[in-house]
């Protein structure tokens, strides 16, 4: 039987043969941040997606990540462990049906942005996409004229209509993980640690991110943590988070965010790629993520726009 040294020794030895670069999001499971060339979030990853100068990209996360990293690489191969690793963002807002509102709201000339959790197909009818961690500034530096569309994360919506002051008309998808998290659920766990601090992702509902000290996208937890004044630190956030949170800020005390059902929560989605889905993937360069040109093209610009104006 392969043993888990095996499988890491493996996963090196065709990543050189491959001259691949491992992308690892930090929701992925420990062993796989812990080969991965990089660990980050959405953002950083897209970043160290278009810096490359590897052959091959492996990227542990969800398929709209990976699809990312080929719309700015349509010349390089990009693999996933598993192609059924989803998101129930993108889910919620299909092309199709973007298409047909805009259709149906074109005198509204909406400037369209998108929240990259979302398909290629959409990215490919937006003017900018945002993720968690420059939303904000984006979103700042939309044309003042124009009435604005976000789709598809209607809480992460709501959070920079907060802090932006801006009026946006929001797609009413959600993250099925952060909405699980409650007001009953985060106060319960603040009784239970009442000098800790709380940190929670953006996609969390208004009545939990009121509960926060502090909101930010994943990476940015990590500065957070690292400076908090105070040992313990609720995260509330995909339970993925908490093993970079560790190595990052060894010092903190960080507690899982509970739900109301479970201690901590995790995105089955994120939680499908392993470490011997990812030696396969290196091994056969397969699944690949693939894409019409046409489509390509058309949502490499808005992402494009993204990475300049949140340098
Ligand atoms: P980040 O960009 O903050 O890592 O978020 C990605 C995500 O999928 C959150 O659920
Ligand atoms: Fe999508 Fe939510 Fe999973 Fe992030 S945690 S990948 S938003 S389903």
């Amino acid at each position: 039987a392969t043993t888990a040294i095996d499988l890491k020794e493996e996963i090196l030895q065709l990543k050189k043969e491959r001259n691949a670069v491992i992308l690892a999001h930090n929701y992925q499971v420990g062993e796989i941040q812990d080969i991965a060339d990089y660990v980050g979030d959405s953002l950083g990853l897209a970043y160290k997606a278009q810096e490359t100068d590897c052959d091959v990209i492996a990227f542990c996360g969800v398929h709209f990540m990976a699809e990312t990293a080929k719309i700015l690489n349509p010349n390089k191969t990009v693999v996933l462990p598993d192609r059924d690793a989803g998101c129930s963002l993108e889910e919620s807002c299909p092309a199709e049906d973007l298409a047909a509102f805009l259709e149906a709201n074109k005198e509204k000339n909406y400037y369209v942005i998108a929240y990259i959790n979302c398909s290629g197909g959409v990215k490919a009818l937006c003017d900018v996409i945002v993720t968690s961690g420059n939303a904000i500034d984006i979103v700042n530096k939309a044309p003042a004229d124009r009435p604005i569309l976000f789709v598809p994360d209607a809480n992460l919506g709501a959070w920079v209509m907060e802090q932006t002051g801006r009026k946006m008309d929001l797609w009413q998808g959600a993250c099925y993980v952060h909405v699980e998290f409650t007001q009953n659920s985060i106060n319960k766990i603040k009784e239970e640690y009442p000098e800790a601090l709380v940190v929670a992702h953006p996609e969390c509902t208004t009545a939990v991110r009121m509960l926060a000290d502090e909101v930010c996208s994943t990476e940015k937890m990590i500065g957070f943590c690292k400076n908090a004044p105070v040992k313990d630190i609720i995260v509330v956030t995909e339970s993925g988070m908490l093993h970079r949170l560790q190595k990052e800020a060894p010092d903190k005390n960080l507690i899982a965010g509970p739900t109301d059902k479970c201690a901590c929560n995790d995105c089955h989605f994120m939680k499908m790629n392993t470490m011997e889905k990812l030696r396969d993937c290196l091994l056969n360069l397969t699944p690949t993520v693939e894409m019409p040109e046409e489509i390509r093209q058309r949502a490499e610009a808005p992402i494009i726009r993204m990475l300049e104006q949140s340098k």
